[in-house]
């Protein structure tokens, strides 16, 4: 009883130690990459908002305050957006066509759910969040991440 259950100890022991090794050496981690952290940071949050408000039938008072916040998260990022990092590859990749071409797309569809915010538009701004949508899809297929 005693054997069995050091030998089940020792075995969780090295299944444990393994399941660290094969993190450390191989676990797909993003590294903080000035766009991953304005992504994951700004980015996603302010959308992810702004497509929880649009999801609902109608929108308070109160969700209006809310959007606005979110389109107007999303309106600061959109020139970083187009600056696109400060590593050499970053920079490279920000000279592209595809990468100017999503980056301003990402700037119109934001600006068009930022001015129907303004005017309490609900359908405008589903529309523009739909299209946002298309836009952060279509950047992440053009660049898929190096490490996923
Ligand atoms: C102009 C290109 C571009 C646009 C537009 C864009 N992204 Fe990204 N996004 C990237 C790149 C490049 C990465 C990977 C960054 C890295 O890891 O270095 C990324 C990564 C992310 C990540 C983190 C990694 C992941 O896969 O979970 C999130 C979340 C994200 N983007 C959300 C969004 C959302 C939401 C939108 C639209 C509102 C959007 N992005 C629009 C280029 C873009």
């Amino acid at each position: 009883m005693k054997i069995t259950f050091a030998v089940v100890v020792w075995a969780m022991g090295v299944a444990f130690v393994s399941l660290g090794t094969a993190r450390g050496a191989g676990e797909a981690r993003a590294p903080a990459t000035f766009m991953y952290i304005l992504m994951v940071d700004m980015i996603g949050p302010a959308a992810n908002s702004l497509w929880a408000a649009t999801a609902a039938p109608t929108l308070s008072d109160q969700d209006w305050v809310r959007v606005k916040q979110s389109t107007t998260r999303l309106s600061e990022s959109a020139p970083s957006v187009s600056f696109g990092g400060t590593t050499t590859g970053d920079i490279e990749r920000a000279k592209s066509s595809a990468w100017t071409s999503w980056a301003a797309k990402f700037t119109d569809k934001v600006s068009l759910a930022a001015n129907a915010v303004e005017r309490r538009d609900r359908m405008a701004l589903v529309a523009a969040a739909d299209d946002l949508l298309e836009v952060c899809e279509g950047c992440h297929v053009a660049f898929p991440q190096t490490v996923r």
